[in-house]
Order: C-alpha cells, then sequence, then structure tokens
C-alpha cells in the first residue's frame, strides 16, 4: 500500500503529462514548407532575430529558396556565425548581416537608412525579433525594455522601411545620412509590390493590454508575462492598422502565432522555470516545425494578397482576441507611437 502510494503520481505531474500531451498533438502544420515551391530568385528578404529560434529557420527557408537573405541581428559574432551556417547549408551566397537593435531607435533609424540607401529592393520584412522574461527597466532612450524590443523598435523599423512617415524632422534625419549624390528613397517596400510584412505575434495576445503608457514605463503591466502578453496584443492591433493604411498599395501584413516552440526564448527565465521547460521540450514543435507559419505568411501562394490577417500556429486564418480587432485602439496606439517614435512631428 505504501509503495502504491508512493508510486501514484502527484497531480502537478498528471498537469504536466496532459500539457505534454496537448504540445504534441498541435505540433504537426498541414502547411509544409518543403512542399511549398515559391521561388524568390531577384527577391530581397529582412529577417529580424535571425541568429536562433524560429528566425534562424524562417532565414534558412527564405535563402534556400535563393532570396537575397538579409540577418538583421544585435551580435556581430552571434549574426556572423548565422550567415556561416545558412550560406553552407543553402549554398547561397548572397546571406548578409547587417546589425539591428529592435529596442533602440537610434539603431533601427541607423539600419533602415543603410537598407534603403544601398537596398534596390525589399519584397519581404520579418518582424521576428523578440524577448520575454526580462526585469522592467527603461533603456536610455526613455522606452522601457520588452516595449521597445518587441513593439516599438520594429514599429518604427515597418514605418521608416515602408515611407510612410510624415514628419519633416525625420526626412531631416535621414537626408542627413546619405551621401549627396544618392537618391532619397523612402517607399521601399511599397516600390518592390506585392510585398510583404510578416509580425511574428503569439497566442498570448489574448491576455494582453494595449495601453501606450507602457511603452514608456509611464505605467508597470505588472511583470514579465504581462509585459509579453501586452507588446504580442500590440503585434497583432499594428498588423491591423498598418494594413489598413496598405490598401490598396500592394503591400500586405499580416501576424501569426508559431505556436509553442522549443527555442531559446526562455534564457531570462529563473533556473527553475527552465528546468520545468526543459521538461516539456521534447514535446514541443522544433524550432523548424515553429517557423512554418511565419514562412507561410511570407511565400506561400495561399497567403497572396491576404492582409491585415492573424494565423494560427497550423497556418490557418484565425480570429484574434476581442481587444486584438478593436479598431479605434488600433488607432490610438499607432498615433502614440507615431509620436513616440518621432514619426510625426509634435510642435
Ligand atoms: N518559442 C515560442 O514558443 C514562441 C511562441 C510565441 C511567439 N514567439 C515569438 O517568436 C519570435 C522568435 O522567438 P524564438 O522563440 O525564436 O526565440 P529566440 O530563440 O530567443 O530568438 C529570438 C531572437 O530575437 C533576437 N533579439 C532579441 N532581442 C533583440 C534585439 N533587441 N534586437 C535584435 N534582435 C533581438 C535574439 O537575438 P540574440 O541572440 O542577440 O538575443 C534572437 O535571435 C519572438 O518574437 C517570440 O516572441 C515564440
Ligand atoms: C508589425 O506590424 C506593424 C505594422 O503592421 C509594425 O508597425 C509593427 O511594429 C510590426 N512589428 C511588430 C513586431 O509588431
Ligand atoms: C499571458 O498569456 C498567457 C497565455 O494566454 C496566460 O497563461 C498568462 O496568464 C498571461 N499572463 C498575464 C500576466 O496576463
Amino acid at each position: 500500500m505504501e509503495l502504491l502510494g508512493a508510486l501514484s503520481p502527484p497531480w502537478w505531474l498528471l498537469l504536466l503529462s496532459l500539457l505534454a500531451l496537448l504540445l504534441w498533438a498541435t505540433r504537426r502544420s498541414p502547411w509544409e514548407p518543403r512542399k511549398c515551391p515559391a521561388d524568390l530568385t531577384g527577391k530581397t528578404v529582412i529577417v529580424t532575430g535571425a541568429n536562433s529560434g524560429i528566425g534562424k529557420c524562417v532565414a534558412m527557408d527564405l535563402a534556400r529558396r535563393n532570396a537575397r537573405t538579409i540577418l538583421a541581428c544585435r551580435s556581430r559574432e552571434r549574426g556572423q556565425a548565422a550567415v556561416e551556417e545558412i550560406r553552407a547549408a543553402t549554398g547561397n551566397p548572397a546571406v548578409v548581416l547587417r546589425l539591428l537593435d529592435t529596442s533602440s531607435l537610434a539603431s533601427v533609424r541607423a539600419f533602415a537608412s543603410a537598407v534603403l540607401r544601398e537596398e534596390p529592393r525589399l519584397d519581404v520584412l520579418v518582424n521576428n525579433a523578440g524577448v520575454t522574461g526580462l526585469p522592467f527597466a527603461i533603456t536610455s532612450e526613455g522606452l522601457e525594455q520588452t516595449f521597445a524590443t518587441n513593439y516599438l523598435g520594429p514599429f518604427l523599423l515597418t514605418n521608416l522601411l515602408l515611407g510612410e512617415w510624415r514628419g519633416w524632422g525625420e526626412l531631416w534625419r535621414l537626408w542627413r545620412l546619405l551621401p549627396a549624390h544618392s537618391l532619397l528613397r523612402t517607399d521601399l517596400l511599397k516600390a518592390s509590390a506585392p510585398a510583404r510584412v510578416v509580425n511574428v505575434s503569439s497566442f498570448r495576445h489574448s491576455l494582453g493590454t494595449a495601453d501606450s503608457a507602457f511603452l514608456t514605463g509611464q505605467r508597470n503591466p505588472g511583470g514579465y508575462d504581462a509585459a509579453y502578453n501586452s507588446t504580442k496584443l500590440m503585434n497583432v492591433l499594428f498588423t491591423a492598422e498598418l494594413a489598413r493604411r496598405l490598401q490598396g498599395t500592394g503591400v500586405t501584413a499580416n501576424a501569426l502565432s508559431p505556436g509553442v516552440v522549443s527555442t531559446s526564448i526562455m534564457r531570462h527565465f529563473s533556473w527553475a522555470v527552465r528546468a520545468l521547460f526543459s521538461l516539456l521540450r521534447p514535446f514541443m514543435k522544433s524550432a523548424e516545425q515553429g517557423a512554418a507559419s511565419t514562412i507561410f505568411c511570407a511565400v506561400s501562394e495561399e497567403a497572396a494578397g491576404i492582409t491585415g490577417k492573424y494565423f494560427d500556429s497550423s497556418c490557418r486564418l484565425a480570429l484574434p482576441s476581442a481587444a486584438a480587432r478593436d479598431a479605434a485602439l488600433a488607432r490610438k496606439l499607432w498615433e502614440a507611437s507615431e509620436r513616440l517614435t518621432g514619426l510625426t512631428e509634435q510642435h
């Protein structure tokens, strides 16, 4: 009897097994990147956070389709290692590194002006870089770090590459950075239409809050979990508003959830949380499987022309949360983000 009692699993083990089973069941995606024939010869793509996890697998796939593949990474060492790995695996020599730290608006501006100056076209922008588990902290630019990394940096990046700004200040800043002989290109994505913007969000957006006071740390969302959820909600809201603004330009914008994927995303958590995460790893999607829904939005025939939508981790059109579908909220967040990034002049 004693022995049986000791053997019967405690409740948390049961819960864990149930979770494992659930994860296992949702691993397979009905859409297989390898079966998609899309070829990107002559096209240029940018993948942010492309040195690990989902981003690296997405970049690998796009490079295999012969795209000029720009890995936008914050670390030269990690970025260059990924460039070499992808070049070796795909035989595509046009895989390059450009430094980008999405948590810094200055870095985003420098990256965008280099791209506008040196790249003749841009067909796909994948906003993948993201963090979770970081403590609440304000960057030297006065932004909260998780919000800057996951949301506001990518917001500015997307707008600069689109040429969406109306502020003369921004134009002037860029103009000074450009060599006098080069033409000021401000519409890289639009000029390359049909082009696609793809935002890696998460199913976790559904419990987020889109309070723009979070962006500068004027309000604390209450922990990294809430912060992460809220950045992922903002990703979906912005995709919707961008799509609305891009109507008729031939540039589409969609958001997606990769599912629960075994990557290094948990690196900032305590050892206990990471240990628990590790137990579940074998049941999760691999980074390669987790990349499928992003690749689907970036290249598939099925997603061509679709805009302002949210795809689930099985590459199916899904309805995001009610807050994520609130057009007024999306517009409010957009306007606050424009002011914070200097995309509109404040007089
Ligand atoms: N894994 C999941 O279960 C899951 C679920 C839902 C959504 N997602 C989303 O998927 C995306 C990719 O995550 P992942 O799971 O592949 O995690 P990952 O392996 O940790 O990859 C994240 C990538 O983003 C980069 N990055 C982080 N901060 C950056 C910054 N300030 N500037 C530039 N790059 C930065 C990282 O670069 P460093 O190496 O320099 O840190 C890394 O390359 C994220 O947006 C994440 O929110 C993941
Ligand atoms: C996603 O898309 C919007 C526009 O749709 C962009 O401004 C936003 O910053 C992008 N990136 C993320 C990670 O949300
Ligand atoms: C964030 O979202 C996840 C999944 O939707 C949820 O389990 C978690 O409780 C949320 N965290 C907060 C603080 O809202």
